[in-house]
């Protein structure tokens, strides 16, 4: 029997979808206030049988920084996929992090041992990885730059993946995936969604950096090709794309029907924004939306190198312009319905 962590989360709905798809036998853990929901919403872009598929998992409540519950969720389980996590880029949430993705990472390590589980697959992010040299692309061999500027959320993800790398020096067989930031249907209001819906409304500006993009669907079913082989130890960067942010938010613009973006925002006027943000909390106590961490990220221009996954699974990923075109599509549809604002 498979358990799944973080079903209830982008990559998870979509990995549970696959799982069933296969006939697997699937456990998957929610928090008390999860929305099932969204589980059964992502079901329903791939099959009219959605229900009956969502009814075959068996959820248990279990938080992972909760070793009593999760101990319960491991009873008679294989194979373990890791997928939770906490993501914030605000440093003010930094122990919350630590205790969801390094402390939670590590239970689900431990139990693993204690359990005997055949195998783990954890996703991690490229965040954990240093930055480029010389202007060489960043792969699985870009080693973290502990004196880097790395973001809280980079700085946890980073010791979750310390975490499996111990496991499997204590005996566990595991694989790590790198992803670069994942396009998906199903979350339109967090994450990577919230590009999506902002970007098809049609805004004015793009921003000077670039990122490494990859399709949902793509980490999903290397996830599971990565269970089924014998590889071990190792970890792979998944990144289909590097774009450029003019080129992803014209993309995702076009696909509306909007223009795209015409003019670069300048700098200094998103960090001033971001200072503003900045103060609004602290006098009143608002989310921040626009974070420091976030502004340096949308000014850099990174590119990623994902031949290790292409060469050793002989994996194509689907082609940016294709996730776009069909990420946008379930998102208009969904605007045009009513069932999101
Ligand atoms: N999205 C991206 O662009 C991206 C890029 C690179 C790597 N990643 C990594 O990919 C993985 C999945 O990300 P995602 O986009 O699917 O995230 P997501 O949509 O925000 O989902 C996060 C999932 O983690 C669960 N979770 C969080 N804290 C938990 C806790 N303490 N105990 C149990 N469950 C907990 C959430 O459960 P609730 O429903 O109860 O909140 C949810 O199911 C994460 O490890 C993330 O770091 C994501």
């Amino acid at each position: 029997m498979v358990l799944v962590t973080g079903g209830t989360g982008l990559v998870g709905s979509h990995l549970l979808y696959f799982l069933l798809k296969e006939n697997e036998t699937v456990r998957a853990i929610h928090r008390e206030n999860s929305d099932l929901e969204s589980v059964k919403r992502v079901f329903g872009y791939y099959a009219s049988e959605a229900a009956d598929l969502f009814d075959r998992i068996e959820w248990i409540e279990a938080n992972i920084i909760d070793i009593p519950a999760l101990s319960e969720a491991f009873q008679d389980i294989t194979h373990v996929y890791h997928c939770a996590a906490y993501i914030s880029f605000d440093p003010a949430h930094y122990r919350k992090l630590k205790k969801a993705n390094v402390e939670g990472t590590a239970n689900i390590v431990n139990l693993c041992l204690s359990h005997g589980i055949k195998k783990l697959a954890y996703v991690s992010s490229v965040a954990t990885l240093g930055d480029a040299v010389n202007g060489k692309m960043i792969s699985e061999d870009t080693h973290w730059n502990p004196e880097g500027e790395n973001s809280v959320y980079a700085i946890t993800k980073f010791g979750a993946e310390m975490e499996v790398w111990r496991g499997t020096q204590e005996g566990l067989n595991a694989v790590i995936v790198n992803p670069g930031v994942i396009l998906g249907s199903g979350y339109w209001n967090s994450g990577s969604g919230s590009i999506i819906k902002t970007a098809s409304k049609g805004i004015p500006f793009y921003f000077g950096g670039g990122i490494g993009i990859v399709d949902v669907k793509d980490v999903v079913r290397i996830l599971l090709q990565l269970m089924k082989e014998e590889i071990t130890g190792q970890r792979y960067v998944l990144v289909s794309a590097n774009v450029s942010y003019k080129k992803l938010l014209s993309a995702i613009a076009n696909n509306a029907g909007k223009s795209p973006p015409k003019k670069e925002a300048p700098k200094w006027i998103l960090y001033f924004l971001s200072g503003l943000d900045w103060l609004a909390a602290v006098l009143f106590g608002s989310k921040r939306r626009l974070l420091k961490a976030t502004v340096r990220s949308m000014y850099t221009d990174t590119a990623y190198d994902a031949s290790k996954i292409r060469n050793e699974l002989k994996y194509k990923f689907i082609r940016f312009e294709d996730t776009i075109e069909r990420v946008v599509k379930n998102y208009s549809s969904e605007v045009s319905s009513g069932s999101v604002s």
